[in-house]
């Protein structure tokens, strides 16, 4: 599938569901760059992901325990990465007029055990994260490992989509519908989540680009 091909139909599941799952996505060298980056990186490179809001640290480990390291220019697999996805928010942009501004994203590494329960990345009205986008980094992933992706309707119940967290699978959905979980790993699980995000300048307040 050659780059468009993959925006148009990301662009095209976004319009008419508001997600999308799309296996052998992420182009395999960059995929590959990354998987390995992923693993080399010194252990101090990551900390304890936080909550969006503030909360002590326990409350934060019931709710997730994975940890994850933000992603720059300064690495080359990062940067390949950041021009892939401003690659693609050109595509969307052009797409779907959704105005996206800047892009935000982390590496996030899972230990047996870690998990992330239910959910949004984004609050509605905010008007922070719009579109979330994740990638899978675990080349020998079996069903046996857990870390499955749940995807839940809007108001929750049944999950309409369960994902194995295989590489080069990519999820893109709207930040403000979605609750979603990850269920505890059975074994390393990297990933990438990343973030797009409008333009919420106002008059008082200037909104940086990240
Ligand atoms: C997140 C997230 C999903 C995943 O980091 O907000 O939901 O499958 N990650 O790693
Ligand atoms: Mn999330």
């Amino acid at each position: 599938m050659s780059s468009s091909e993959l925006f148009d139909r990301i662009a095209h599941e976004i319009y008419q569901q508001g997600y999308c799952v799309i296996r052998q996505a992420l182009p395999e060298k960059l995929g590959m760059a990354l998987a390995r980056e992923v693993r080399t990186l010194p252990d101090d490179r990551f900390s304890r992901a936080g909550i969006g809001r503030q909360a002590d640290y326990q409350n934060v480990e019931a709710i997730r325990r994975d940890e994850i390291c933000w992603i720059d220019n300064s690495t080359p697999a990062g940067q390949e990465w950041l021009l892939w996805t401003d690659g693609l928010k050109q595509a969307l942009n052009r797409r779907l007029f959704l105005g996206l501004f800047s892009f935000e994203s982390h590496y996030a590494h899972y230990r047996e055990g870690d998990f992330y329960k239910v959910h949004l990345d984004a609050f509605r009205g905010q008007q922070n994260r719009v579109l979330t986008v994740v990638t899978y980094l675990n080349p020998d992933w079996t069903d046996n490992d857990g870390g499955e992706l749940l995807i839940y309707p809007e108001k929750s119940g049944v999950p309409l989509l369960t994902v194995q967290p295989e590489f080069g699978t990519l999820v893109v959905f709207l930040s403000e519908e979605f609750p979603h979980e990850v269920l505890p790993a059975r074994a390393d699980r990297y990933s990438i989540a990343g973030w797009y995000r409008i333009n919420t300048s106002d008059r008082n307040r200037v909104d940086p680009e990240l």
